[in-house]
């Protein structure tokens, strides 16, 4: 039976230490935070807690670093910004569950809130060994105490079956966070079998194996799928148009070619991109027909007339999905087909989820209003394989508690 965080409230809190699993991954430029999305929806579970009397204990990650402390990867900016978010000071512990941590959290009273450093620094957060995650997780459990609780509302890292998302959910009595819970809500709506018609995905960023999976798992559910981003190259290939310098997954040719014919006209590709002469925002770039990007050019973008044409049918679905950037759009030049999309979407009356963490950043990145979607998810690669149908193990084991 899944026990949720109103039901932790309900327990009663206060006085008590509750850890805090979030989900703080955020682009970085240097130590400036470009995109607070995840740490803006990590705020409401947080403050929740908080207003109630609990000792807050947030664990969460950034970045992949090497299993060591690397200053590169530290949450301090995370920290700041929940800090500023939460109108109260946020203390970040100097380690992840040594001294450091251990003399934060003695430090909290009733109330505050504590911030452990990135949880990857630690080698067994991520182990494939279950012993080495359930001895990291024992230490976790310890460092909160007796009578701790733990909050599992990363909804971004459900899908990975680490320490502080899977182990520690063994150690101490788990509940489900809201933003968890929202999040599964929503994304069960695309699932369903009575999804509301027509439905239309639309996929983009870099490769087509990484989206292989999601691509097979929703071709037989939804009318259209429309198919932008550097992926989209290695489509046109399997058409048999030269790609010029474009992104190419040569290994995947044969594997589209596939997807082409079983989804006959469900899958719809460019017809037009912007090329440019090199990987740049200063580069040379046109706008050619799909089977014309010459030589030594390479496609950054998908084109005005394809933006038309996706607009045509994300303005007639009554449910879309939308996953990856559809060009370069951190550069001016290559952002309008996102741009674009991201409008087309916007305007529709579909009930229309954004997911992945960069559709999401290009969302706020390009100015555009959250609220004219339905929602916008803070996970990646966990929406994704939500889609997939695939178990999250940071879910299930919260089922199982
Ligand atoms: C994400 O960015 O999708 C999540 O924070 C998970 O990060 P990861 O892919 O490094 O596990």
């Amino acid at each position: 039976m899944l026990k949720t965080l109103d039901d932790l409230l309900k327990e009663g809190v206060s006085g008590r230490t509750v850890l805090v699993r979030a989900d703080l991954n955020v682009p970085l430029d240097g130590d400036r935070i470009t995109d607070d999305g995840r740490v803006r929806a990590a705020v409401p579970g947080i403050a929740k807690l908080a207003e109630a009397g609990a000792r807050v204990v947030v664990t969460a990650h950034l970045g992949r670093p090497k299993g060591k402390p690397d200053p590169a990867f530290s949450l301090a900016p995370a920290a700041e910004r929940l800090g500023e978010l939460l109108e109260q000071s946020v203390v970040l512990a100097a380690d992840v569950v040594s001294e450091g941590a251990k003399s934060t959290v003695a430090g909290l009273s009733d109330g505050q809130v504590a911030l452990l450093e990135n949880v990857r620094f630690d080698p067994r957060e991520t182990s494939k060994d279950d012993q080495e995650r359930g001895e990291f997780a024992r230490e976790l459990a310890a460092l909160v105490g007796p009578g701790a609780a733990f909050v599992s509302d990363g909804f971004g890292v459900v899908h990975r079956k680490q320490a502080s998302v899977y182990d520690v959910a063994r150690e101490l009595p788990a509940y489900a966070g809201g933003l968890v819970l929202s999040e599964v809500e929503v994304l069960r709506k695309l699932t369903a079998d009575d999804v509301d018609r027509p439905y239309a995905v639309v996929l983009g960023g870099s490769k087509v194996s990484d989206k292989l999976a999601v691509i097979e798992a929703l071709l037989p559910k939804v009318d259209k799928l429309l198919v932008g981003g550097g992926m989209c190259f290695t489509f046109l290939a399997a058409q048999g148009y030269s790609v010029g310098g474009s992104l190419l997954e040569e290994d995947m040719v044969d594997t589209c070619k596939g997807l082409l014919a079983e989804a006959g006209e469900k899958l719809v590709l460019p017809q037009d991109v912007v090329v440019a002469d090199t990987f740049a925002a200063d580069a040379q770039t046109r706008t050619v027909a799909a089977d014309a990007i010459p030589d030594e050019w390479l496609g950054l973008d998908i084109g005005p007339r394809t933006v038309e044409a996706f607009a045509e049918v994300l303005g007639e679905a009554r449910t879309v999905f939308w996953n990856g950037p559809m060009g370069v759009f951190e550069m001016a030049p290559f952002a309008a087909g996102t741009r674009g999309v991201a409008e087309a979407i916007g305007k529709s009356e579909a009930f229309s989820v954004v997911g992945g963490g960069d559709s999401a950043a290009a969302v706020r990145q390009l100015g555009l209003a959250e609220d004219s979607f339905s929602h916008i998810s803070t996970g990646g690669g966990a929406s994704l394989e939500f889609l997939e149908g695939k178990t999250l193990p940071g879910i299930d084991v919260l089922e199982r508690s």
